[in-house]
C-alpha cells in the first residue's frame, strides 16, 4: 500500500476554508485530517459540527476525524452523520474503549485510537485486532506547529511489530511535527499515514508539497 497523506485542516485559513479544501481536493492528498478539540481534554478549542459540516460539503476525499474530547461516545453518531470516514478517539479519554470502538463501527466508520506521547503502545495489545487505525501522537495534542518528539520512532517500531502479529491490516498514522524532513524515517519506523498541518499549509506551494510528500519513497519527485 502506498502511504497516506492527510493534510490537517487545523492549519488551513479558516476565512478561506473552501479555497483550501479545494486545493486539497485537487492535490495528491488522500484524506482530510479534522482535529476536534473541546478545551477540556486538551488546552485548546478548535471547531465542532458546523465547521465539520462545511468541510464535508466541499471535500471530495474521506474525513479522518481526530477527536481530542472527553466522553467521545456521546458524539460518535453525530460525527458519523456529519461525514466522518474514520473516527479516532484518545486512549486516555475512554474508560470503556472496546465499547467505544464497537460504537464507531456500528456507526459505519473506521475506528482509530490515538495515543498521547506518554502512553505506551503495549496498552493496545488487547484491542489492536479490533482497530482499523492507531494514531501515534508525536506532539502533545492541542496545537499545530509544535516540535516533533523523537521518542515517537521507538513507539512506531514497537507498534509495527505488534501489528504484524495481531493485525497486519492496521493503519499506523503519525500526527504532529510531521513534514518532508522526517517522512522517510517515519516510514522506515512503520508509519503509513501522515498528518501534516503547518508543513503543508505554511509551505510556499502547498499542492507541490503534498505531491513531494506523497511521492517521496518513489524517487519521482525530490525537493
Ligand atoms: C495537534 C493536532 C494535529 C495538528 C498537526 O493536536 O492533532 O493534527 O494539526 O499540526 P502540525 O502538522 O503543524 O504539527
Ligand atoms: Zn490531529
Amino acid at each position: 500500500m502506498k502511504h497516506i497523506i492527510a493534510p490537517s485542516v487545523l492549519a488551513a485559513d479558516f476565512a478561506n476554508l473552501q479555497r483550501d479544501i479545494e486545493m486539497v481536493n485537487s492535490s495528491e492528498a488522500d484524506w482530510f485530517h479534522v482535529d476536534v478539540m473541546d478545551g477540556v481534554f486538551v488546552p485548546n478549542i478548535s471547531f465542532g459540527f458546523p465547521v465539520m459540516e462545511a468541510i464535508k460539503k466541499h471535500a471530495t476525499k474521506p474525513l479522518d476525524v481526530h477527536l481530542m474530547i472527553v466522553n467521545p461516545d456521546q458524539y460518535i453518531e453525530r460525527f458519523a452523520a456529519a461525514g466522518a470516514a474514520v473516527i479516532t478517539v484518545h486512549y486516555e479519554a475512554c474508560v470503556h474503549l472496546h465499547r467505544t470502538v464497537q460504537a464507531i463501527h456500528a456507526a459505519g466508520c473506521k475506528a482509530g485510537v490515538a495515543l498521547n506521547p506518554h502512553t505506551p503502545v503495549a496498552l493496545l495489545k488487547d484491542i489492536l485486532a479490533d482497530l482499523d487505525l492507531v494514531l501515534v501522537m508525536s506532539v502533545n495534542p492541542g496545537f499545530g506547529g509544535q516540535q516533533f518528539i523523537p521518542n515517537t520512532f521507538s513507539k512506531l517500531r514497537e507498534l509495527k511489530a505488534m501489528a504484524l502479529k495481531l493485525n497486519p491490516e492496521l493503519i499506523i498514522e503519525v500526527d504532529g511535527g510531521v513534514g518532508i524532513h522526517n517522512l522517510e524515517d517515519l516510514m522506515d519506523a512503520g508509519a503509513m499515514a501522515f498528518v501534516a498541518g503547518n508543513a503543508i499549509f505554511s509551505a510556499e506551494a502547498p499542492m507541490e508539497m503534498i505531491s513531494a510528500m506523497k511521492n517521496l519513497n518513489t524517487g519521482t519527485l525530490k525537493i
